[in-house]
């Protein structure tokens, strides 16, 4: 076996070990846990430096404070996953059961369903009126409880979040054939081709509904990565186009009908497609499974946390772009890794 297989297998043996850990102690249960450096000495010798994830088991909307809400935004945003063992916003087992009875074998339902909370769209659910109606009104429900429950968990952005698309995933993930950009079993950096963020970040909230666990791995967070890899994945050359892209985006601004996409959500785009294109990094690098179980919660920054899912079937998932004038760490966030690292501004 080779090492990376070897630290694998520890990353998993130990993401396990952690899990039990908090579990276990019960006593710290109702409070925000940061178990980062007890997890950084026990996996000193593996070289990872990742933790599984908070767990929150205090939250409920009446007895939330200021504080916790900033602590929350800030464990975010320094790239750590938030866990709720349930889901912490109005979710009946009417709605669940009436998820998990689409089939994916179903011709109305051969990829990701998709709703627009902004327009109150839905995509990617073909049949008849009365059923689509009714995917609809689910759909609209799940995302107006999580944005009620985002808002309300973290209110240092709730004036200033946007809101994003959306999915219901009924797909079985392990082994779908996709092309290699859109494969998800490969790790990655999200970025959206069509939704340009100027450095804004990409906060995503997942419940897994399904009766088995949905099967992560997760690598170094963003910083690292960036620093190892930015250069090579051609940074210096994305940065030396900010002048003009500057140019565009004022252009743009007064109604000038050109492309406006900045250097950060070029690079951001291509580093999406360098690292999933990158045979080496994906088998040599060190990874961490996380096994997130049935019915649990986790909102995470996956602009900032590179994820891979292996395997697991239903899920809902709502995305939101947090604006950079709304984080409450805007140093450590993706652009201004990568601006430190260019020496230059990527988003004017
Ligand atoms: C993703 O890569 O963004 C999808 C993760 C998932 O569906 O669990
Ligand atoms: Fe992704």
């Amino acid at each position: 076996m080779d090492s990376c297989a070897t630290i694998a297998r520890y990353g998993h043996r130990l993401s396990a070990t952690a899990c039990l850990d908090l579990d276990s102690r019960e006593p710290m249960a109702d409070k925000l846990r940061d178990d980062y450096n007890t997890r950084r000495v026990t996996m000193a010798t593996q070289t990872a430096s990742v933790t599984p994830w908070i767990q929150i088991s205090d939250y409920s909307p009446e007895n939330w404070t200021a504080e916790r809400a900033r602590a929350c935004c800030d464990r975010l945003e320094s790239n750590q996953i938030l866990f709720f063992a349930r889901p912490p916003f109005p979710f009946s087992g009417t709605d669940r059961a009436y998820f998990l009875a689409q089939k994916s074998s179903d011709s109305r339902l051969h990829k990701n369903v998709s709703y627009r909370p902004a327009s109150d769209v839905l995509r990617g659910f073909g049949g008849d009126d009365r059923s689509s109606r009714l995917m609809h009104d689910t759909m609209r429900n799940y995302s107006l409880q999580v944005v009620g429950f985002v808002k309300n968990l973290l209110t240092p952005y709730a004036s200033k979040l946007q809101l994003d698309y959306a999915s219901f995933r009924p797909i079985e993930e392990e082994g779908r054939d996709l092309p290699l950009h859109k494969r998800n079993d490969l790790l990655h950096v999200d970025a959206f081709p069509s939704r340009p963020t100027r450095g804004g970040r990409i906060l995503r909230v997942f419940t897994n509904i399904s009766e088995k666990a949905r099967v992560w791995i997760t690598t170094d967070r963003f910083p690292a990565l960036a620093e190892r890899f930015a250069r090579e994945a051609g940074l210096p050359k994305i940065a030396a186009t900010s002048g003009w892209r500057g140019v565009r985006h004022l252009l743009h601004s007064v109604g000038v009908p050109i492309p406006d996409r900045s250097a950060y959500d070029e690079f951001m785009l291509y580093f999406h497609d360098w690292l999933k294109e990158n045979s080496r990094f994906q088998s040599e690098c060190v990874k961490e499974q996380i096994d997130f179980p049935p019915m649990s919660t986790w909102l995470v920054y996956t602009d900032g946390v590179p994820h891979a899912v292996l395997s697991g079937q239903y899920a809902l998932e709502q995305t939101f772009i947090v604006p950079r004038e709304a984080l409450v760490k805007p140093q450590v966030s993706p652009i201004r890794v990568l601006e430190e690292l260019a020496g230059a501004v990527l988003a004017g």
